[in-house]
Protein backbone atom coordinates (compact mmCIF):
# COMPACT_ATOMS: atom_id res chain seq x y z
CA UNK A 1 0.00 0.00 0.00
CA UNK A 2 1.30 3.15 -1.03
CA UNK A 3 0.88 5.70 1.23
CA UNK A 4 0.24 9.66 0.44
CA UNK A 5 3.02 12.11 0.48
CA UNK A 6 1.87 14.09 3.79
CA UNK A 7 4.81 15.39 6.59
CA UNK A 8 3.37 12.95 8.52
CA UNK A 9 5.90 13.94 11.43
CA UNK A 10 4.74 17.67 11.70
CA UNK A 11 1.11 16.94 10.93
CA UNK A 12 -1.34 18.96 14.44
CA UNK A 13 -5.05 17.70 14.82
CA UNK A 14 -6.60 19.18 12.30
CA UNK A 15 -8.97 17.99 9.88
CA UNK A 16 -7.58 16.32 6.55
CA UNK A 17 -9.82 15.33 4.14
CA UNK A 18 -9.35 11.55 3.32
CA UNK A 19 -10.92 9.60 -0.09
CA UNK A 20 -13.51 7.75 1.31
CA UNK A 21 -16.20 7.63 4.08
CA UNK A 22 -18.82 5.49 5.12
CA UNK A 23 -22.68 6.51 5.52
CA UNK A 24 -25.44 5.05 6.53
CA UNK A 25 -29.27 6.36 6.76
CA UNK A 26 -31.97 5.51 9.49
CA UNK A 27 -35.29 5.55 7.65
CA UNK A 28 -38.92 4.08 8.71
CA UNK A 29 -38.09 2.30 11.59
CA UNK A 30 -34.14 0.56 9.95
CA UNK A 31 -30.66 0.97 8.92
CA UNK A 32 -30.46 0.91 5.44
CA UNK A 33 -27.20 -1.41 4.30
CA UNK A 34 -24.69 1.49 4.15
CA UNK A 35 -21.98 2.53 1.73
CA UNK A 36 -18.84 4.28 1.41
CA UNK A 37 -18.62 7.32 -0.45
CA UNK A 38 -16.51 9.76 -2.01
CA UNK A 39 -18.89 12.67 -1.16
CA UNK A 40 -17.09 14.33 1.81
CA UNK A 41 -20.40 16.85 2.45
CA UNK A 42 -23.92 16.54 3.69
CA UNK A 43 -26.81 18.60 2.75
CA UNK A 44 -29.33 18.47 5.18
CA UNK A 45 -32.75 20.30 5.27
CA UNK A 46 -33.19 23.89 7.36
CA UNK A 47 -35.06 22.39 9.98
CA UNK A 48 -33.00 19.11 10.45
CA UNK A 49 -32.98 18.05 14.25
CA UNK A 50 -29.56 17.93 15.01
CA UNK A 51 -29.69 21.75 13.53
CA UNK A 52 -32.12 22.84 15.54
CA UNK A 53 -31.82 21.07 18.82
CA UNK A 54 -28.32 19.34 18.69
CA UNK A 55 -28.87 15.68 18.39
CA UNK A 56 -26.30 14.63 17.52
CA UNK A 57 -23.55 11.83 19.31
CA UNK A 58 -20.14 10.54 18.24
CA UNK A 59 -16.97 8.61 19.25
CA UNK A 60 -13.18 8.66 18.24
CA UNK A 61 -10.59 6.22 18.02
CA UNK A 62 -7.60 5.26 16.24
CA UNK A 63 -5.86 3.57 13.71
CA UNK A 64 -2.23 2.64 13.63
CA UNK A 65 1.04 0.93 11.42
CA UNK A 66 2.07 -1.15 13.61
CA UNK A 67 6.28 -2.01 13.76
CA UNK A 68 5.60 -5.14 11.12
CA UNK A 69 3.67 -2.72 8.95
CA UNK A 70 0.26 -3.82 9.68
CA UNK A 71 -2.81 -1.97 10.25
CA UNK A 72 -4.67 -1.72 13.15
CA UNK A 73 -7.49 0.06 15.29
CA UNK A 74 -7.89 0.14 18.79
CA UNK A 75 -10.76 -1.12 20.53
CA UNK A 76 -13.27 -0.55 18.47
CA UNK A 77 -15.65 -2.29 20.34
CA UNK A 78 -15.64 -1.03 23.06
CA UNK A 79 -16.31 2.67 20.99
CA UNK A 80 -19.13 0.72 19.61
CA UNK A 81 -20.36 -0.37 23.09
CA UNK A 82 -20.36 3.34 24.35
CA UNK A 83 -22.04 5.01 20.99
CA UNK A 84 -25.43 2.49 21.99
CA UNK A 85 -24.93 4.53 25.32
CA UNK A 86 -24.65 7.84 24.14
CA UNK A 87 -27.61 7.14 21.67
CA UNK A 88 -29.69 5.62 24.36
CA UNK A 89 -29.75 8.74 26.19
CA UNK A 90 -30.45 11.35 23.40
CA UNK A 91 -33.33 9.07 22.04
CA UNK A 92 -31.45 8.37 19.12
CA UNK A 93 -31.34 5.00 17.43
CA UNK A 94 -28.93 2.34 18.21
CA UNK A 95 -26.30 1.36 14.95
CA UNK A 96 -25.63 -2.10 15.88
CA UNK A 97 -22.38 -2.91 17.46
CA UNK A 98 -21.07 -5.25 14.93
CA UNK A 99 -21.94 -3.13 12.11
CA UNK A 100 -20.38 -0.02 13.81
CA UNK A 101 -16.87 -2.13 13.69
CA UNK A 102 -17.37 -2.80 10.72
CA UNK A 103 -18.27 0.31 8.87
CA UNK A 104 -15.03 1.42 10.88
CA UNK A 105 -13.08 -1.11 9.56
CA UNK A 106 -14.29 -0.54 5.95
CA UNK A 107 -13.26 3.08 6.89
CA UNK A 108 -9.85 2.31 7.44
CA UNK A 109 -9.08 0.16 4.33
CA UNK A 110 -10.81 2.70 2.31
CA UNK A 111 -8.50 5.24 3.42
CA UNK A 112 -5.02 2.95 4.09
CA UNK A 113 -3.08 5.40 2.48
CA UNK A 114 -3.64 8.08 4.77
CA UNK A 115 -2.87 5.63 7.99
CA UNK A 116 0.83 7.24 9.33
CA UNK A 117 3.27 5.20 8.96
CA UNK A 118 5.24 3.63 11.28
CA UNK A 119 7.88 5.80 13.90
CA UNK A 120 6.12 8.82 12.44
CA UNK A 121 4.46 10.28 15.51
CA UNK A 122 1.39 10.20 13.84
CA UNK A 123 -1.95 8.25 13.83
CA UNK A 124 -5.21 8.07 12.02
CA UNK A 125 -8.25 9.55 13.72
CA UNK A 126 -11.52 8.01 12.97
CA UNK A 127 -14.66 9.97 13.67
CA UNK A 128 -18.33 8.12 13.58
CA UNK A 129 -21.13 10.35 14.36
CA UNK A 130 -24.75 10.14 14.07
CA UNK A 131 -27.71 13.02 13.50
CA UNK A 132 -31.08 13.68 13.35
CA UNK A 133 -31.60 14.46 9.86
CA UNK A 134 -35.68 15.04 9.44
CA UNK A 135 -36.96 18.53 10.39
CA UNK A 136 -38.29 18.73 13.58
CA UNK A 137 -39.68 21.91 15.19
CA UNK A 138 -41.52 20.87 18.31
CA UNK A 139 -39.13 19.52 21.12
CA UNK A 140 -38.88 16.52 20.02
CA UNK A 141 -36.59 13.28 18.30
CA UNK A 142 -36.02 13.08 15.01
CA UNK A 143 -37.44 10.13 13.11
CA UNK A 144 -34.69 9.99 10.77
CA UNK A 145 -30.94 9.69 11.74
CA UNK A 146 -27.38 9.09 9.51
CA UNK A 147 -24.30 7.29 10.70
CA UNK A 148 -21.33 8.37 9.17
CA UNK A 149 -17.56 7.46 9.88
CA UNK A 150 -14.53 9.49 8.23
CA UNK A 151 -10.77 9.01 9.33
CA UNK A 152 -7.89 12.27 9.21
CA UNK A 153 -4.41 11.51 9.94
CA UNK A 154 -3.06 13.67 13.00
CA UNK A 155 -0.57 14.37 14.87
CA UNK A 156 -0.51 15.22 19.02
CA UNK A 157 -3.51 17.18 20.44
CA UNK A 158 -1.61 19.73 22.34
CA UNK A 159 1.38 21.22 20.67
CA UNK A 160 4.48 20.15 21.89
CA UNK A 161 3.48 16.31 21.62
CA UNK A 162 4.84 15.26 25.30
CA UNK A 163 5.72 18.78 26.62
CA UNK A 164 3.83 18.95 29.71
CA UNK A 165 0.84 21.75 29.25
CA UNK A 166 -0.13 24.26 32.23
CA UNK A 167 -4.15 24.19 32.49
CA UNK A 168 -6.47 26.07 34.64
CA UNK A 169 -9.26 25.71 37.44
CA UNK A 170 -12.71 26.45 34.83
CA UNK A 171 -15.18 29.16 36.40
CA UNK A 172 -17.78 26.82 34.10
CA UNK A 173 -19.10 23.67 34.64
CA UNK A 174 -19.07 20.94 31.55
CA UNK A 175 -21.79 18.79 33.04
CA UNK A 176 -24.71 18.22 35.46
CA UNK A 177 -25.29 15.76 37.72
CA UNK A 178 -27.70 13.94 36.42
CA UNK A 179 -27.02 15.00 32.81
CA UNK A 180 -25.59 13.97 29.76
CA UNK A 181 -21.57 14.32 30.82
CA UNK A 182 -21.12 10.65 31.01
CA UNK A 183 -21.76 10.06 26.66
CA UNK A 184 -20.79 11.73 23.67
CA UNK A 185 -22.91 14.02 23.22
CA UNK A 186 -21.76 16.86 20.88
CA UNK A 187 -24.02 19.74 22.96
CA UNK A 188 -20.98 18.56 25.79
CA UNK A 189 -18.66 20.33 23.54
CA UNK A 190 -20.72 23.13 22.52
CA UNK A 191 -21.20 24.03 26.25
CA UNK A 192 -17.36 23.62 26.42
CA UNK A 193 -15.84 26.11 23.49
CA UNK A 194 -15.94 29.22 25.68
CA UNK A 195 -14.72 27.53 28.22
CA UNK A 196 -11.95 26.91 26.21
CA UNK A 197 -11.61 29.84 24.07
CA UNK A 198 -11.55 31.98 27.57
CA UNK A 199 -8.76 29.35 28.63
CA UNK A 200 -6.57 29.68 25.24
CA UNK A 201 -6.76 33.63 25.79
CA UNK A 202 -5.53 33.03 29.39
CA UNK A 203 -2.52 30.96 27.70
CA UNK A 204 -4.04 27.66 29.47
CA UNK A 205 -4.10 24.53 27.33
CA UNK A 206 -6.98 23.03 28.94
CA UNK A 207 -9.73 23.12 31.61
CA UNK A 208 -9.98 20.90 35.03
CA UNK A 209 -13.81 20.82 35.17
CA UNK A 210 -14.74 20.28 39.16
CA UNK A 211 -18.10 18.65 39.62
CA UNK A 212 -20.77 21.01 39.11
CA UNK A 213 -22.85 20.46 42.66
CA UNK A 214 -20.29 20.98 44.73
CA UNK A 215 -17.06 22.31 43.05
CA UNK A 216 -14.59 20.34 45.34
CA UNK A 217 -13.98 17.15 43.13
CA UNK A 218 -11.82 17.39 40.16
CA UNK A 219 -13.94 15.47 37.67
CA UNK A 220 -11.79 15.86 33.70
CA UNK A 221 -10.84 18.23 30.99
CA UNK A 222 -12.56 19.10 27.78
CA UNK A 223 -11.59 16.24 26.12
CA UNK A 224 -9.93 13.99 28.80
CA UNK A 225 -9.94 12.53 31.88
CA UNK A 226 -7.35 12.78 34.52
CA UNK A 227 -4.44 10.36 35.91
CA UNK A 228 -2.87 11.29 39.10
CA UNK A 229 0.27 9.56 40.58
CA UNK A 230 1.03 9.41 44.06
CA UNK A 231 3.92 9.95 45.95
CA UNK A 232 4.54 7.04 46.82
CA UNK A 233 4.09 5.66 42.77
CA UNK A 234 -0.17 4.58 42.91
CA UNK A 235 -1.99 5.37 40.09
CA UNK A 236 -5.14 7.52 41.14
CA UNK A 237 -8.26 8.27 38.40
CA UNK A 238 -11.57 10.36 39.34
CA UNK A 239 -14.39 7.80 39.84
CA UNK A 240 -17.57 10.13 38.27
CA UNK A 241 -21.11 9.66 37.20
CA UNK A 242 -20.77 12.65 34.66
CA UNK A 243 -17.22 11.88 33.23
CA UNK A 244 -16.98 10.38 29.92
CA UNK A 245 -15.53 6.75 30.56
CA UNK A 246 -12.52 7.06 28.57
CA UNK A 247 -11.33 4.12 26.88
CA UNK A 248 -7.79 5.36 27.07
CA UNK A 249 -8.19 5.69 30.90
CA UNK A 250 -10.08 1.75 31.54
CA UNK A 251 -7.14 0.62 28.99
CA UNK A 252 -3.94 2.47 31.50
CA UNK A 253 -6.10 1.12 34.53
CA UNK A 254 -5.41 -2.40 33.30
CA UNK A 255 -1.98 -1.76 32.10
CA UNK A 256 -0.92 -0.14 35.19
CA UNK A 257 -1.88 -3.49 37.17
CA UNK A 258 -1.69 -6.22 34.83
CA UNK A 259 1.38 -4.80 33.11
CA UNK A 260 3.23 -2.69 35.60
CA UNK A 261 2.30 -4.13 38.80
CA UNK A 262 0.76 -1.07 40.59
CA UNK A 263 -1.85 -0.32 42.88
CA UNK A 264 -4.74 1.86 41.34
CA UNK A 265 -7.89 3.69 42.85
CA UNK A 266 -10.44 5.00 41.02
CA UNK A 267 -12.29 7.07 43.19
CA UNK A 268 -13.51 10.41 44.03
CA UNK A 269 -10.51 12.80 44.12
CA UNK A 270 -10.95 16.34 45.98
CA UNK A 271 -9.39 18.83 44.13
CA UNK A 272 -7.54 19.72 47.79
CA UNK A 273 -5.78 16.92 47.23
CA UNK A 274 -4.47 17.37 43.93
CA UNK A 275 -1.68 20.15 45.28
CA UNK A 276 -0.38 16.45 46.81
CA UNK A 277 0.35 14.59 43.91
CA UNK A 278 3.48 14.03 42.41
CA UNK A 279 2.34 13.76 38.70
CA UNK A 280 -0.40 14.52 37.02
CA UNK A 281 -2.15 13.86 33.05
CA UNK A 282 -4.00 13.28 30.83
CA UNK A 283 -5.73 10.30 28.93
CA UNK A 284 -7.69 9.91 25.69
CA UNK A 285 -7.42 8.89 21.87
CA UNK A 286 -6.65 12.50 21.30
CA UNK A 287 -4.47 13.53 24.19
CA UNK A 288 -3.19 9.75 24.32
CA UNK A 289 -1.09 10.24 27.53
CA UNK A 290 -0.48 13.67 27.91
CA UNK A 291 1.32 15.33 30.82
CA UNK A 292 -0.01 18.14 33.18
CA UNK A 293 3.34 20.31 34.69
CA UNK A 294 0.68 23.37 36.72
CA UNK A 295 -2.76 23.41 37.25
CA UNK A 296 -3.69 27.07 38.01
CA UNK A 297 -6.36 27.83 40.57
CA UNK A 298 -7.35 31.41 40.19
CA UNK A 299 -3.90 32.58 40.51
CA UNK A 300 -2.57 29.93 42.94
CA UNK A 301 -0.25 27.50 41.09
CA UNK A 302 -0.08 23.69 41.57
CA UNK A 303 3.18 22.55 40.03
CA UNK A 304 3.82 19.22 39.90
CA UNK A 305 7.38 17.72 41.31
CA UNK A 306 7.43 16.37 37.89
CA UNK A 307 8.40 19.72 36.14
CA UNK A 308 7.35 21.82 33.07
CA UNK A 309 10.30 19.56 31.08
CA UNK A 310 9.25 16.24 30.86
CA UNK A 311 6.55 14.02 31.38
CA UNK A 312 6.94 12.13 35.22
CA UNK A 313 8.22 8.78 35.06
CA UNK A 314 5.20 7.09 36.07
CA UNK A 315 3.04 8.62 33.46
CA UNK A 316 6.11 8.10 31.05
CA UNK A 317 5.83 4.14 31.75
CA UNK A 318 2.41 4.45 31.15
CA UNK A 319 2.36 6.10 27.70
CA UNK A 320 5.30 3.93 27.02
CA UNK A 321 3.27 0.51 27.77
CA UNK A 322 0.01 1.71 26.33
CA UNK A 323 1.63 3.20 23.01
CA UNK A 324 3.67 0.11 22.55
CA UNK A 325 0.47 -2.07 22.92
CA UNK A 326 -1.04 0.55 20.34
CA UNK A 327 1.94 0.10 17.91
CA UNK A 328 2.49 -3.67 17.98
CA UNK A 329 5.77 -3.77 20.14
CA UNK A 330 4.30 -5.07 23.23
CA UNK A 331 1.90 -8.40 23.36
CA UNK A 332 -1.91 -6.54 23.67
CA UNK A 333 -4.40 -8.11 25.77
CA UNK A 334 -6.58 -10.50 24.14
CA UNK A 335 -9.32 -8.72 21.99
CA UNK A 336 -7.69 -5.08 22.37
CA UNK A 337 -6.40 -4.88 18.58
CA UNK A 338 -8.42 -4.83 15.12
CA UNK A 339 -6.14 -5.90 12.65
CA UNK A 340 -7.42 -4.94 8.89
CA UNK A 341 -6.88 -6.95 6.49
N1 LIG B 1 -13.32 12.83 28.19
C1 LIG B 1 -13.84 13.56 27.19
C2 LIG B 1 -14.73 14.68 27.53
C3 LIG B 1 -13.54 13.22 25.86
O1 LIG B 1 -14.04 13.93 24.85
C4 LIG B 1 -12.69 12.13 25.60
C5 LIG B 1 -12.38 11.74 24.23
O2 LIG B 1 -12.95 10.86 23.69
C6 LIG B 1 -12.16 11.41 26.68
C7 LIG B 1 -12.51 11.79 27.96
C8 LIG B 1 -11.28 10.25 26.45
O3 LIG B 1 -12.01 9.13 26.06
P1 LIG B 1 -11.36 8.01 25.17
O4 LIG B 1 -10.17 7.53 25.92
O5 LIG B 1 -12.41 6.97 25.08
O6 LIG B 1 -11.01 8.62 23.89
C1 LIG C 1 -11.15 11.99 21.48
O1 LIG C 1 -10.11 11.91 22.13
O2 LIG C 1 -11.52 11.12 20.69
C2 LIG C 1 -12.02 13.14 21.61
O3 LIG C 1 -13.14 13.07 21.22
C3 LIG C 1 -11.51 14.35 22.22
C4 LIG C 1 -11.75 15.53 21.34
C5 LIG C 1 -11.47 16.71 22.18
C6 LIG C 1 -10.93 15.51 20.10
Amino acid sequence: MEKKNLDWSNIGFSYVQTDKRYVSNFKNGAWDEGTLTDDANVVLNECAGVLQYAQTVFEGMKAYTTEKGQTVIFRPDLNAERMVQSAKRLEMPVFPEERFVDAVVQTVKANEAYVPPYGTGATLYIRPYMFGTNPVIGVKPADEYQFRVFGTPVGPYFKGGAKPITIKVSDFDRAAPHGTGHIKAGLNYAMSMHAIVTAHEEGFAENMYLDAATRTNVEETGGANFLFVTKDGKLVTPKSNSILPSITRRSLVYVAKEYLGMDVEERVVPFEEVKEFAECGLCGTAAVVSPVGKIVDHGKEICFPSGMDEMGPVTKKLYDTLTGIQMGRIEAPKGWIKVVE
